[in-house]
């Protein structure tokens, strides 16, 4: 059986390409970069070993070019979509680093370049994906979603909730600042309801989507982890994990908002408005997606997220 992970660099599809190797399973991992993919997965023992037993080898492709595809896809029993376009959430048009261009576009790419090779299409979608949605990210992943339905490929769609884990630019960004800073900035009032799914837990669970196709087929899961938390209590919990004290300073979104439409023209781009409203959204597993969970896979067992968090924080950030 072959693998084809789309992203296979990133930071959900590095988690997942580790844990399929570690379960024996070969992965042809796509980047744009094979010198990239080499450092990033054939640097650890496990990914040497993958190397040199011809379960772990590489293909340079670019979604939103389709004449790439061909090769990367020949051939392959299953393909992972984990790929999003570079310096997300912030988009840069001007640049073609879009949600649309890259998520969306680059996943019709990647279905239509499977022709009559009929590969079963594994797709990591979004929590706050669902019909009729306003942001860009839910919209470009929701189309994506809608023509893998219908592609007639055996399909799965994970939603995925919040990752975090060693290497995340998300958690570890946010609080790095308290590393200079007497507090930690948020956008927004942080009370909303996230799920956050550790990295190792989702790696795990494509792990068992790969072993029982038939528990999975044609169907949508929500992940996440089994806590239901605030970013401010998840912020709260991992600075404590760190032995840190610092207040969350809630700066209002329509102040970041503002921030975001001057920064959008900053050298690097490092902040737009839309990213201000990605960072300071809900995401919250419901009932019915644990419940499914627990039907499908009642092997899988998530890490709550203080055992998640003592797994690596202090000696990521001694
Ligand atoms: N991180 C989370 O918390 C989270 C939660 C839920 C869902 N997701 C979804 O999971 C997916 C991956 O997220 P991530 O956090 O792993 O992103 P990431 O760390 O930014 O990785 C993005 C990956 O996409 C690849 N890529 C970018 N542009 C490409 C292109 N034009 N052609 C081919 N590959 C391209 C990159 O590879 P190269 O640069 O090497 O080509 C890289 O491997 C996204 O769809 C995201 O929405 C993430």
């Amino acid at each position: 059986m072959t693998i084809l992970v789309s992203g296979a660099t990133g930071f959900v599809g590095s988690a997942i390409t580790r844990h399929l190797l570690a379960a024996g399973i070969a992965v042809r991992a796509m980047s744009r970069s094979t010198s990239r993919a080499i450092t990033k997965l054939a640097g650890d023992e496990a990914g040497r070993r993958a190397l040199a037993d011809g379960r772990l080898t590489f293909v340079e492709a670019d979604v939103t070019d389709p004449g790439s595809l061909t090769a990367a896809v020949d051939a392959v029993d299953t393909i992972i979509q984990a790929a999003q376009f570079q310096g997300a959430p912030v988009e840069d048009p001007a640049r073609g680093l879009t949600y649309e261009a890259v998520d969306r576009n680059g996943t019709l790419n990647l279905l239509a370049a499977t022709g009559r090779i009929r590969p079963r299409f594994v797709y990591m979608s979004g929590i706050s994906v669902a019909p009729g949605a306003s942001q860009p990210w839910d919209r470009a992943k929701w189309q994506a979603e809608v023509a893998i339905r219908a592609s007639g490929l055996e399909w799965t769609i994970v939603r995925g909730c919040w990752a975090y884990g060693r290497n995340d630019a998300a958690l570890n960004r946010i609080i790095h600042y308290s590393d200079y800073l007497p507090f930690v900035p948020i956008f927004g009032a942080g009370r909303e309801p996230i799920s956050p799914l550790f990295i190792e837990d989702l790696g795990r669970f494509f792990t068992l989507l790969m072993r029982s196709p038939a528990q999975s087929r044609n169907t949508t899961f929500g992940l996440g982890g089994p806590d239901e938390v605030t970013l401010v209590q998840f912020l709260d919990l991992a600075l404590k994990t760190m032995g840190r004290h610092r207040p969350i300073l809630r700066i209002p979104k329509p102040v970041g908002k503002l921030q975001g439409a001057v920064m959008q023209y900053l050298p690097g781009r490092p902040l737009t408005p839309g990213a201000v409203d990605f960072v300071s959204q809900a995401g919250a597993l419901s009932d019915e997606d644990r419940r499914l969970l627990r039907e499908r896979f009642s092997e899988f067992q998530p890490t709550p997220v203080k055992e998640a968090l003592r797994s690596y924080m202090p000696t990521y950030f001694a």
